[in-house]
């Protein structure tokens, strides 16, 4: 089944099926399990998201590789897959640019985040960072968040080395909050973002869909 027509039959379920970001080639859709597997492979490979041996550090995941990070990333996938609520909504996105899936960005409000809280968290395939992409990406996320699902906030993190992720942060306007240092010694560097702040770097033309059923099931 073509993917768009299975997402579609998806959304009359779960609604964040219907979501759709696009912006200059790049689109971020619910991944279609097809999709996932393409992400999967992604995972999979050695240094395919960060160097070997710093995914413990940049992505607080275990540094083995194969088939055991492949169904790890992939079953991780499926337990965001649940029909959103006030509570709590998880819409993991791919990033798909040129017809392929190059990436993973969720966009997420858990269950103790103040309300009008959203958080983003997002990996792209090493061949494809540092090309502007996750600035792009994160700002469409932003569209998303404060443009179309009255989100009032917005909070990200990444660990203290992790250059790439902070830059982008720190260019699309958000402020650091505060530091945590988890059990493993690496230090998490927060920082957060106010509708204002993000207008003054919002993207023009970008396309959002699907909202309306989105929001709807926000509100039960
Ligand atoms: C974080 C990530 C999504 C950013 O996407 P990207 O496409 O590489 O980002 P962009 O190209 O839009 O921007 C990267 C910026 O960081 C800068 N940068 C790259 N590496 C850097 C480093 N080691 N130190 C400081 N800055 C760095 C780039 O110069 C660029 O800045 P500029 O816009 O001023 O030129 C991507 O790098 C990634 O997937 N990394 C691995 C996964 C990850 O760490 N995810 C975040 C987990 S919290």
């Amino acid at each position: 089944m073509d993917a768009d027509l299975l997402r579609s039959d998806l959304a009359a379920l779960y609604p964040q099926f219907g979501l759709r970001v696009a912006h200059a080639g790049t689109v971020l859709v619910a991944p279609t399990d097809e999709e996932l597997l393409e992400l999967a492979e992604i995972v999979g490979e050695p240094g395919g998201i960060v160097e070997p041996g710093r995914e413990g550090e940049l992505l607080g995941w275990p540094s083995d590789t194969g088939r055991d990070a492949a169904r790890r990333f992939v079953e991780w996938a499926w337990r965001l897959r649940e029909a959103p609520g006030a509570a709590r909504w998880r819409a993991p996105l791919a990033v798909l640019d040129g017809g392929r899936a190059l990436g993973l960005a969720v966009l997420a409000h858990e269950l103790d985040d103040p309300a009008g809280t959203v958080r983003t968290s997002s990996w792209l395939a090493r061949a494809d960072q540092g090309r502007g992409l996750g600035r792009r990406v994160r700002l469409m996320l932003l569209e998303l968040a404060f443009g179309h699902l009255h989100a009032t906030r917005a909070v990200t993190g990444a660990a203290e080395g992790n250059g790439a992720s902070r830059r982008v942060t720190a260019r699309c306007g958000y402020r650091e909050t505060h530091r945590e240092t988890g059990a493993d010694g690496v230090v998490e560097v927060h920082a957060a973002i106010t509708p204002a702040a993000w207008r003054k770097r919002r993207l023009t033309d970008v396309d959002v869909e699907g909202v309306d059923a989105f929001l709807a099931a926000l509100d039960g």
